[in-house]
């Protein structure tokens, strides 16, 4: 499940190479990081004052809004959190568009964030905790099918950040998808009907009059499916014990790794400071759409 690429194999990887892998529910690595990060000085000022000063999950910079949440306004330490997200996301895009040309060619942008407490017994609510195992779903408003990609950087200079996976969409939906209730809201073409489209452009239009983040309370049909898939995995104690098929992986400091959330499943089981960009991939701009997660469901129903 997991593809490495040192600076020379990633120096000769050829064009959708990288693209391909994560398609087929890679999760790449890469060690060095292959991106400049922010200076030293930089990123220990936010590893110390960032868990002191946390309002909220994450701290996170968001593109239409042009802003940083989860940090009070007056923190002293907002415009250096803004200035190192902000950079580090267009620093990702400018990498993704270039290792990934076909995959990340109309990627979507969306946020940045550093995450500053450690995972570990961390006792969120369930749905909102990130040491369970689950796919993600809508985690952008409506995705109506586009992909979810996520890049990691584990800032933390002393300690590993482990994941652990139970595989990937297509197994997991062969396996649980029935006994999750999946198939209950299949139809064959999980596209917004009339209904849902108003909705989608009153909310596109909240963000044209100063509410940025309204579309992010979109949703489609297929991202309730998806929705409904990441609940019963979080919700469900036999699946997160099940030992068949699950696996631990350890991203050493200063090591980053990406995947597509949608298609593989993944938990944080431990590690603190992490640097996580996500953007929407086109599920036109996919070689390998049959493994997608959308036409995957489509084929179900
Ligand atoms: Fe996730």
């Amino acid at each position: 499940m997991l593809e490495v690429y040192d600076s020379e194999r990633l120096a000769t990887a050829a064009p959708d190479e990288i693209g391909d892998a994560l398609e087929r529910g890679r999760i790449v690595k890469f060690f060095p990081c292959p991106i400049e990060l922010a200076s030293a000085d930089a990123l220990h000022t936010l590893r110390t004052e960032l868990p002191r000063q946390l309002k909220l999950k994450n701290v996170s910079y968001h593109p239409e809004a042009d802003k940083v949440t989860g940090l009070d306004a007056h923190s002293p330490i907002a415009d250096l959190a803004y200035e190192v997200l902000s950079t580090h996301r267009d620093r990702v895009t400018e990498f993704l568009k270039k290792v990934m040309p076909t995959l990340a060619r109309n990627i979507k942008v969306g946020t940045c964030s550093f995450r500053p407490i450690e995972e570990k017994g961390r006792n969120l609510k369930p749905h909102a905790s990130n040491e369970l195992v689950h796919v993600d779903a809508g985690a952008y408003g409506a995705t109506n099918g586009d992909r979810i990609l996520r890049f990691f950087v584990n800032v933390n200079p002393e300690v590993d950040r482990v994941w652990a996976s139970k595989g990937d969409f297509p197994e997991l939906f062969e396996k649980f998808g029935r006994e999750a209730g999946l198939y209950e809201d299949l139809s064959p073409t999980l596209e917004r009907g009339v209904l849902g489209k108003l909705r989608t452009s009153l909310l596109n239009g909240l963000a044209g009059v100063g509410l940025p983040l309204a579309p992010m309370l979109d949703s489609s049909p297929y991202d309730r499916v998806m929705r409904k898939f990441h609940n019963y995995m979080k919700d469900t104690p036999e699946f997160q014990q099940i030992t068949e098929g699950h696996q631990t992986f350890r991203f050493e400091p200063f090591s980053a790794w990406m995947v597509l959330t949608d298609m593989v499943s993944h938990a944080s089981v431990s590690g603190q400071h992490a640097l996580v960009y996500t953007g929407l991939v086109k599920l036109k701009d996919c070689r390998l759409p049959e493994l997608a997660p959308f036409n995957i469901l489509r084929a179900a129903a």
